[in-house]
């Protein structure tokens, strides 16, 4: 109970709750078999090696990722691009090369590109939007004329909810010469990922948005691209060999693992993974198509004054729901329905450059998942009128 209310999670799409499975896995590797990766040759020891890399596996699959060994275990989305931009990045980006990017991006997916450019004297350009939410495709066709060395951009944007033409841009940029990044941590716990399909180059996200761990996400990227590309950070696990004045590196993914990993978050991750597929991504998708065409309908009908944000079209758009109630500082609408128990965020939620180009200081944010129900809405939209009331608006 929250404030004497039961609690309405509607900030999904900063992190989602996570199943009792998921908690379950890491409690049983805290507690039976807790010990490190890849090193003892005990009992313990060899278990926790083999989950780790069990649940790799599971990650390989979730994204039908065609080896599992393409799969690099970070920290999140943020370590798993910034992995990209200074390994490969570094490697590749030089003086006048273009970065494609898009103007919906979350920071984590346009800060490290900014300082890689400013590092190589390079040039980020940005695919527009359109007012309700949409990407320009006819720009980023003249864009692509500049024959850009990346193009990266998010599958869904954590904002507007715009699920991307994915597939469609990864086959104008490969003709165009140039790689793809594709931002996915609003996509995987949403919709079917399919990396093979999509045909992109690095695809990114975190475990946290898709029921696992905090501090659990991933990177896949074609396996020729991680051996051609140095190592990331550097010490223990990424060496095969080590002398005084050079070291020979691991293979992938290893190369990309320094140090000690998170065990018991990557197990939780891949937990997480095949609780997904058991329900089945088309079957999550389509409770969220049903949410979101609910909320688009009960909302405006409820609260009148409501502006929403982002395309109108539940084809279009994943489960987050952007909004205003003019005349009230979103920090205060969120602040009067938390004392329901309804819980939205509220700011400018890591897009700063989206909410500049909309013309808008900030917004509230309702966001779902696999849990999210109608009920949660119709208790949105009651919250709201009192927000409405304690306002005199
Ligand atoms: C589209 C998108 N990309 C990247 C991130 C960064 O995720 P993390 O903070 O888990 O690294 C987020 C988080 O909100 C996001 O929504």
């Amino acid at each position: 109970m929250i404030n004497g209310h039961k609690l309405v999670y509607l900030d999904s799409a900063s992190s989602s709750q996570k199943p009792s499975a998921v908690i379950d896995a890491m409690d049983a590797y805290y507690r039976e078999y807790n010990a490190n990766v890849h090193r003892g040759i005990y009992t313990i020891g060899e278990k926790a090696t083999a989950e780790y890399e069990k649940a790799r596996a599971r990650v390989a699959r979730f994204i039908n990722a065609p080896d599992s060994h393409e799969i690099v275990f970070t920290r999140n989305a943020t370590e798993a691009i910034n992995l990209v931009s200074y390994s490969w990045g570094r490697r590749n980006i030089s003086r006048g090369d273009v970065i494609v990017l898009t103007e919906m991006e979350h920071h984590a997916n346009l800060v490290p590109w900014q300082i890689l450019v400013q590092e190589k004297d390079g040039d980020l350009e940005f695919i527009p939007i359109t007012d309700d939410g949409i990407l320009r495709l006819d720009v980023f066709e003249v864009l692509l004329r500049l024959k850009p060395k990346l193009v990266a951009f998010t599958h869904v944007s954590n904002t507007l909810g715009t699920i991307n033409p994915v597939r469609e841009m990864v086959e104008m940029a490969h003709a165009a010469g140039a790689l793809v990044l594709i931002d996915g941590a609003q996509a995987v716990p949403h919709v079917p990922v399919d990396v093979q399909e999509l045909g992109c180059d690095f695809y990114a996200f975190s475990g946290h948005k898709m029921l696992a761990p905090m501090g659990s996400g991933a990177l896949w990227a074609r396996r020729e691209l991680l051996e051609a590309m140095p190592p990331f950070l550097a010490g223990g696990e990424m060496i095969r060999e080590v002398h005084l004045r050079r070291s020979e590196f691991n293979e992938i993914p290893w190369k990309f693992e320094a140090g000690t990993p998170a065990v018991g978050d990557a197990i939780g991750l891949g937990v997480a993974a095949e609780y997904l597929q058991a329900l089945g991504m088309d079957a999550v998708r389509e409770h969220e198509r049903d949410l979101v065409a609910y909320a688009l309908e009960v909302l405006p009908r409820e609260v009148p004054a409501i502006e929403l944000y982002g395309p109108l079209d539940p084809d279009l758009r994943g489960g987050v729901i952007p909004f205003n109630l003019p005349g009230i500082h979103p920090h205060d609408v969120a602040q009067v329905l938390d004392r329901f128990g309804i819980a939205v965020r509220a700011g400018h939620h890591c897009t700063m450059p989206l909410h500049e180009r909309l013309d808008l200081a900030a917004t509230a944010r309702a966001s779902f998942n696999v849990y999210s129900t109608r009920e949660d809405i119709d208790a949105l939209a009651g919250g709201l009128m009192e927000v409405q009331k304690v306002f005199n608006v």
